[in-house]
């Protein structure tokens, strides 16, 4: 195989753009001199955008799992009652942090591959006056389900004064993230998937209702205590040693995209899932999502009549084409293609036409070029 292909298309880390590695690969400034208070000064106003916000986004160095914790230790203390709502792995990756820090943990769960459904939440909370927060996850990315967030938090405000905390991990910067008119309280994403960073950064936006239960709230923390990130970020510093080369990135990131527009960065998004859910289906391939509720940025396939790690195989070791397999209990029962961030409707169509030559190898029948064809005509009507 020729060598340095990589075609990365799992759901994160995503490929990075070239002139966002050019800017990651500067030399190294202090973090406490102009050069990084001026950086913090331009990145500050333009990351309240993608998150939809006038609250100011906090960033600190860890994976989006850091920001899990930091918002789950921030907003509640040990006893207090809090609700996941769990859909998936990173559902359930949520409660467990809640366990692990001693939280009263309700969750509601919800068959991986469906979205969260309103009745069971209202009916919980109206039965569960005690709640302090509710936990979700925007884009389950371990099954491609988008869950309606905006509605969601609508039920929570109605039924409680629990604080809407969502994980936007996998869809931020890639999908219509509106955080103040959603009424989400903290919002958290990771710099890996639709930010078009490495890993490395996680980011969390904070409601004020938010900070006052968060500067009354009397948890132990330290490194993940927000109060810090606030304080200094008004000060356009950090508490601690940032991740400097990843805001070099940032700053790129973020004109990227502002040059495309958001909206058309989230046109994009749609774009590309609707070209991959139309090929799969062309194809023959079942869908574990309905449209309703498909994430933009991650689509999972659930083979009937062949293996999906063997399919994933195949286009590793022909093509170094990378998809995700299942997590959990669903392991082996479904691939999943990542198309987010740097990745382009010429991108799903090449993903598309490996995969249908992944399935003749398989012995899979399937004619070739079906699957390419109907993502073209998705693509060519996208206006219509
Ligand atoms: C929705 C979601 N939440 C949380 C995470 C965890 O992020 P990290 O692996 O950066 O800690 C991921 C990573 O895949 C994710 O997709």
């Amino acid at each position: 195989m020729q060598q340095d292909v990589n075609l990365l298309q799992i759901p994160g880390p995503t490929p990075i753009p070239p002139s966002v590695e050019r800017a990651i690969s500067q030399p190294m400034v202090g973090h406490r001199g102009p050069d990084m208070t001026k950086l913090v000064q331009r990145i500050k106003p333009r990351l309240k955008k993608v998150f939809g916000t006038e609250e100011d986004i906090l960033f600190i160095a860890g994976s989006g799992t850091a920001g899990l914790e930091a918002a789950a230790v921030n907003v509640a203390t040990k006893g207090d009652e809090v609700l996941v709502l769990v859909s998936g792995s990173f559902g359930e990756r949520f409660a467990q942090i809640c366990e692990s820090l001693e939280l009263t943990t309700h969750r509601l769960e919800f068959e991986w591959g469906e979205a969260i459904e309103l009745p069971q939440v209202e009916e919980f909370l109206q039965n569960n006056k005690n709640i302090k927060a509710v936990f979700m996850t925007q884009s389950e990315t371990s099954t491609g389900i988008q869950n309606p967030i905006a509605e969601v938090s609508e039920i929570v405000h109605e039924n409680s004064d629990a604080l809407v905390v969502v994980d936007g991990v996998s869809c931020v910067g890639g999908v219509v993230t509106e955080m103040d008119k959603w009424g989400v309280d903290v919002f958290v994403t990771g710099s890996q998937k639709a930010m078009m960073l490495p890993p490395g950064l996680t980011f969390i936006g904070v409601s004020k209702r938010a900070w006052d239960a968060i500067d009354a709230n009397e948890s132990r923390r330290f490194y993940f205590d927000l109060r810090k990130y606030r304080d200094n970020l008004a000060k356009d510093t950090t508490p601690f040693t940032p991740a400097v080369s990843l805001l070099f990135g940032l700053e790129q990131a973020l004109t990227l995209l502002e040059d495309e527009g958001l909206d058309n960065v989230y046109e994009r998004h749609l774009l590309m899932m609707k070209m991959t859910r139309e090929a799969m289906r062309t194809l023959g391939l079942p869908l574990l999502t309905s449209d309703e509720h498909a994430a933009p940025t991650v689509t999972a396939v659930k083979p009937d009549n062949f293996s999906a790690d063997e399919l994933r195989s195949i286009l590793r070791k022909n093509f170094n084409l990378s998809l995700a397999g299942g997590q959990q209990q669903l392991s082996g029962k479904i691939f999943r293609i990542g198309h987010m961030g740097y990745c382009s409707p010429a991108d799903v169509l090449q993903i598309i036409s490996l995969i249908e030559i992944g399935l003749r190898e398989l012995g899979v029948e399937i004619t070739l070029g079906q699957g390419v064809q109907a993502a073209q005509e998705v693509y060519l009507n996208r206006k219509k």
